[in-house]
């Protein structure tokens, strides 16, 4: 079996269905359940005898070594982070804890289980850890994208941390020989994605008729990778990385923020048209920027290409429009997760436009 930490996140949640759908081999899912995490991503597979969720902290070794010991799993596949890069502006203690201190405890009990391993054990075990392309800074726009080898210069306190967590993924292997993998890639987007995050909450906000809230002149630009395919590429690295190698994964479809809303804008237009026959635009508002905001990500994803075969299945233009209408097909999950906290987060973010 494998090890799942934070499977009730947006891209955990997605990966622990994806995994149970493809294989029958059972999934320990470790989830602190903060504000990001919601057992209802989980509900198809709940009731599941393949999967065992538990609720708890990486950053509980204690925890986590009985889990180990108990479970005996073959892969660790780490996605449990703080993982909003505004919430880390207003308060970064809980980037440190969980994605520094939570990753090193989590390495540390992975360490201590993998060198009770047999010698074939040992050599079969993986500790992927999943990370971002924040972690490299920001790009002029006519700098070339990404690459495995570029230098770190994270910028928000939620990229710092991440990057923090990279190294010390990276020294676990070269001091201990820990088989690690690690990947980074762009911004996701898909099914169950929270909408504190820009993609569902333009949608959310744009069915809410709210103003759809663009940070500064909407040219910052990322690559968008929808989240099946994130899925798809951390199972081809769990299968054929190479321990102590890192993979930039990314959809190359880069794209200017701005023209992401007015692509989610035309798309309801076209399929939940305003009642009073307006366009979704004339929500759009722009408003102060986010301080020190990364002007442009881009990945160079032809390592994972060349080494492991692997490529996005989707497009921007289907991906988005899977998104859009899983949206629109799911307004009871949108109502669940926007809870009392969301409700005062989206206060406190948007207040002074
Ligand atoms: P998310 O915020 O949606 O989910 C994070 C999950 O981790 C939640 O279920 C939360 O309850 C859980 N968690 C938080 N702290 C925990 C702790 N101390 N112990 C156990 N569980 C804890 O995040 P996401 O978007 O699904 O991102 C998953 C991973 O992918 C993160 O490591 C993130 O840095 C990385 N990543 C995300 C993106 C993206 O676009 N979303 C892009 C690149 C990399
Ligand atoms: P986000 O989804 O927070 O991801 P990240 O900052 O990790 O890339 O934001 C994506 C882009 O959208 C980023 O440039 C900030 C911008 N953005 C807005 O313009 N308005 C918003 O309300 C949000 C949440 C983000």
């Amino acid at each position: 079996m494998i090890l799942v930490t934070g499977g009730a996140g947006f891209i955990g949640a997605n990966f622990v269905l994806d995994w149970l759908a493809r294989n029958d081999e059972a999934v320990v899912n470790l989830d602190k359940l903060t504000y990001a995490g919601n057992r209802e991503n989980l509900a198809a597979v709940m009731d599941d005898p393949r999967h065992v969720f538990v609720q708890g902290d990486i950053g509980d070794g204690d925890l986590v070594s009985r889990l180990l010991a108990q479970h005996r799993p073959r892969a660790i596949i780490h996605f449990a982070a703080e993982s909003h890069v505004d919430r880390s502006i207003h308060g970064a203690e809980a980037f440190i804890q969980t994605n520094v201190v939570g990753t090193f405890r989590l390495l540390e009990a992975a360490r201590a289980y993998w060198v009770g391993l047999d010698a074939a054990e040992q050599a079969a075990f993986r500790f992927l850890h999943v990370s971002t392309d924040e972690v490299y800074g920001s790009l002029a726009p006519d700098e070339p994208a990404f690459a495995e080898t570029r230098r770190y210069e994270p910028n928000s306190p939620y990229s710092a941390s991440k990057a923090a967590s990279d190294h010390l993924v990276r020294a676990w292997h070269h001091t201990y020989g820990l088989p690690v993998l690690t990947t980074n890639c762009s911004n996701n987007y898909g099914p169950f994605h929270f909408p504190e995050k820009l993609i569902p909450l333009m949608i959310v906000n744009a069915l809410a008729g709210k103003p759809l809230p663009v940070y500064g002149d909407g040219l910052q630009v990322r690559d968008w990778l929808y989240v099946s395919d994130h899925c798809s590429a951390i199972r081809r690295v769990l299968e054929a990385g190479v321990p102590g190698e890192v993979y930039n994964v990314g959809g190359w479809n880069e794209r200017p923020n701005i023209d992401i809303v007015h692509t989610i804008c035309a798309l309801l237009d076209e399929l939940q048209p305003r009642p009073d026959g307006r366009s979704y635009r004339e929500q759009i508002t722009h408003v102060k920027d986010r301080p020190g905001h990364d002007r442009r990500y881009a990945i160079d994803a032809r390592k994972i290409e060349r080494e492991l075969g692997w490529r996005p299945a989707e497009t921007f233009e289907t991906g988005i429009r899977k998104t859009v209408r899983w949206y629109l097909d799911h307004p009871e999950w949108v109502a669940r997760v926007q809870s009392g906290a969301y409700r005062e987060w989206v206060r406190t973010q948007y207040a002074h436009g």
